[in-house]
């Protein structure tokens, strides 16, 4: 299948759409959990632009406007500071460049916690700024109200427990979680709190391993699982750590790339043309026809 597709502006979507490609729905996500099993795994990465989307969509079930972009393409030293602006103009990208994806934008850090309607004011703004299908937002049973409150009023929820990125500062660190009983006993309620609260997924990131399946074979929506198991309904990783974009990632990110080397090096052969004059060559100026 071809990925170089351009943007019609006129309708500010992919264009052409191949055929078979139509865009999945949150409730066919959902249905790909039959009586507590996933036979096929759930396949989400994160995408934060129009040509990125692009590039990931054919082979996705899911694109998540992560708030990671804080750290990825703004380089904030937490997702603490991200903005309901920045997830706005980011998700609208993924939304144009995505054809076939369901796509998921992030709620930020302050956005959302006060009440459910102050989620709901938030929620409601993504929803028709970017155009995407559904919303996350991070904690378990203390958002259930509001993971209800959203999903009664035509917002799909996708709720994020285990390690939360946004409580870095209660948690004390982005170690993995679900080491003690009582994190353990918690994680699990969380996870059926938000089940119960009318979630239609729930990622589960940087838990041990046993509490990941325990909570995968306890709850009928599916898991999506970032460093959590293979046992999950489906796997999340932020593109770029897959891509191998940055030197440093947490344990549970498989490099499938080094695109941060493929970029030096392009950079390096270009400074090097430049220097030497030999960029551009005859091939790259315009002059007058023959
Ligand atoms: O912000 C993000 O990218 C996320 C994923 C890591 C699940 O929440």
């Amino acid at each position: 299948m071809s990925t170089t597709f351009t943007i019609d502006t006129a309708t500010s979507r992919a264009n052409p759409t191949p055929a078979p490609m139509k865009r999945l729905t949150v409730p066919a996500i959902q249905r790909r959990k039959f009586e507590g099993k996933t036979v096929e795994p759930l396949v989400m990465l994160t995408a934060y632009t129009a040509r990125q989307a692009q590039l990931l969509d054919p082979h996705c079930d899911m694109l998540l406007v992560g708030d990671s972009l804080g750290q990825v393409i703004y380089g904030l030293p937490s997702t603490l500071a991200v903005t309901l602006d920045m997830m706005c103009a980011h998700g609208a990208a993924v939304v144009r460049g995505s054809y076939h994806s369901v796509v998921i934008v992030d709620m930020p850090f302050g956005s959302y916690e006060a009440s459910p309607q102050a989620a709901f004011a938030s929620a409601s703004r993504i929803m028709a700024e970017t155009g995407a299908a559904a919303v996350k937002l991070e904690g378990g049973q203390a958002m259930a109200e509001t993971i209800s409150f959203l999903s009664q009023r035509g917002i799909p929820v996708m709720a994020h427990i285990g390690l939360t990125p946004q409580a870095v500062n209660a948690l004390g660190g982005y170690g993995a979680r679900g080491k003690s009983q009582e994190e353990h006993a918690k994680i699990m309620a969380d996870a059926r709190a938000v089940a119960t609260a009318g979630a239609f997924a729930v990622v589960l990131e940087g838990v041990m391993e046993e509490l990941a399946i325990a909570v995968t074979d306890s709850v009928d929506i599916p898991v999506i699982g970032i460093g959590a198991s293979a046992h999950c309904d489906g796997q999340v990783l932020v593109s770029e750590d897959m891509l191998g974009m940055f030197e440093r990632t947490a344990r549970f990110v498989k490099r499938y790339e080094n695109i941060a080397q493929t970029i030096a090096d392009a950079a390096q052969r270009y400074a090097a043309d430049v220097r030497d004059r030999s960029f551009p060559t005859d091939d790259q100026v315009y002059r007058p026809k023959k």
